[in-house]
């Protein structure tokens, strides 16, 4: 056994500075890493947090599930509320995610399909018909919010754009300080809150009508071991619209610049999906497209994960002292795992976005951008399914060129997305 070592700090103390940092600085993380090691603590607002990098860390963290719990800033905390699985540990997060797992079942996937394709086919027809340049990334939003409202909420036209503008309201004020003064974002959010909640719970009342995935909730209600409310099931489906849509919305935007900025790689992709059917059979859709069928989708999208993770760090928070790579981390600390840090450490090219590397025998890159252990994303799934389908879909009915003359970097909070929405017109 290695010497064990005290954990590294950055010294800040009321971590103002920290936080300004974090939010400005992408190598923030980085910068701190190559400084004090894979695993150091600093202070953002207050809040002590010990950020870790590196396979080591990160498997030795996920390995101990009974020294550590799950953790949210305050303001997600509150805006999901209580009831949330987000919020919740032990046994009462085991209980509530078994109920909410059938949702994402692969019979539930397979019935969602058909309407995703459908959202696919409508946003093609759009783009070719369009009379002046549309942003794809506003578009990959909508996109990835219609198939949780859609497929799983069951909701349609007025009904979803009702919940959407609400849900933007309400994703503002995610990660802000909160303080519900009188016309702030967070007070905002909070009312955007309760109005959502009663909507859901409305849907909720009525699932065996409606088209999308509820019903599937029914049969494991009672499986659960513990009673949930009406309102306990509706913060369950506004984590699913929190964490299904602006995650997998940003890993759409960013692919496609990705493709539309390299011709390279989009000839590449396109040999490949060139000769894929579309539109796939329902019983088929699931399945068609998969890393054994479509091998450079899939390195594709482990890329853009890898390059650009939308989320760049997920929580937990330490119940004892618990070792990480060799490092001493004392009880009651917030972990981050770093993940855009943790994703370019390592060998030499990391820095370069190479999609074929995933193809290669030696690579043995360990990425999670959906977490891991206990806790690990609940829709991955539907998540691949989305962004696998809506590739081949809109890259077999369409050529996509880009606007120049517009800012193609990336703003990265909450999640990587082009900054001036990835404008862009059908080829002639
Ligand atoms: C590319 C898209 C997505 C990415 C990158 C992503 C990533 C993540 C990450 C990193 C976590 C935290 C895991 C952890 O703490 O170990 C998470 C949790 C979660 N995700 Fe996703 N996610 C995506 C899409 C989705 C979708 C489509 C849904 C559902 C509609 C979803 C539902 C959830 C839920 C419910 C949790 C909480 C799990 C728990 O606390 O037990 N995610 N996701």
């Amino acid at each position: 056994m290695n010497k064990l070592r005290p954990l590294p700090t950055t010294g800040a103390r009321t971590g103002i500075l920290e936080a300004l940092a974090f939010f400005r600085d992408p190598n923030f993380a980085k910068s701190r890493f190559d400084r004090l090691g894979n695993v150091f603590e600093t202070s953002m607002l207050g809040q002590s947090m010990v950020f870790i990098q590196g396979e080591k860390a990160i498997s030795d963290l996920l390995s101990q599930s009974e020294a550590i719990e799950g953790w949210w800033p305050a303001s997600v905390q509150q805006l999901l509320g209580s009831h949330s699985l987000a919020n919740r540990n032990g046994p009462s997060h085991k209980a509530r995610r078994r109920v909410v797992a059938q949702l994402f079942s692969s019979s539930a996937l397979q019935r969602y399909s058909p309407r995703i394709i459908s959202l696919i086919d409508e946003l093609a027809d759009e783009l070719k018909t369009a009379q002046a340049p549309l942003p794809l990334a506003e578009k990959m939003r909508r996109f990835a919010f219609s198939v949780i409202a859609t497929t799983v909420l069951g909701l349609e036209g007025n009904d979803r754009d009702k919940l959407f503008s609400d849900f933007e309201i309400w994703t503002k004020a995610l990660f802000s300080i909160p303080i519900a003064l009188p016309g702030s974002p967070f007070a905002k959010a909070l009312k955007a809150r309760k109005r959502l909640l009663k909507r859901l719970q409305e849907i909720l009342s009525n699932p065996i009508n409606s088209k999308g995935g509820l019903d599937l909730l029914a049969g494991s209600l009672d499986e659960a071991g513990i009673p949930l409310t009406d309102q306990d099931l509706g913060e369950q489906l506004l984590l699913l619209l929190f964490a299904g849509y602006e995650t997998t919305a940003s890993a759409l935007s960013c692919l496609m610049r990705e493709l539309l900025l390299k011709p390279q790689i989009e000839t590449w992709l396109r040999e490949e999906i060139d000769i894929l059917d579309w539109p796939p059979t329902p019983d088929q859709a699931t399945m068609v497209y998969s890393p054994i069928n479509a091998p450079r989708l899939d390195a594709l999208v482990k890329e853009v994960m890898r390059f650009n993770p939308p989320v760049g760090g997920f929580f937990r928070r330490t119940k004892k002292t618990i070792i990480l790579d060799d490092i001493v981390v004392p009880n009651n600390r917030v972990v981050q795992v770093a993940l855009i840090a943790s994703n370019r450490h390592g060998i030499v090219d990391l820095d370069i976005f190479r999609p074929q590397r995933h193809l290669e025998n030696e690579c043995s890159l360990n990425l999670m951008p959906f977490g891991g252990g206990e806790r690990v994303c609940l829709g991955k799934s539907l998540a691949e399914l989305e962004i696998r389908l809506m590739v081949v879909g809109l890259f077999r009915k369409l050529k996509l060129e880009v606007i120049p003359d517009q800012d193609f970097s990336l703003r990265q909070i909450p999640s990587p997305s082009p900054r001036d929405g990835l404008l862009v017109k059908v080829k002639d």
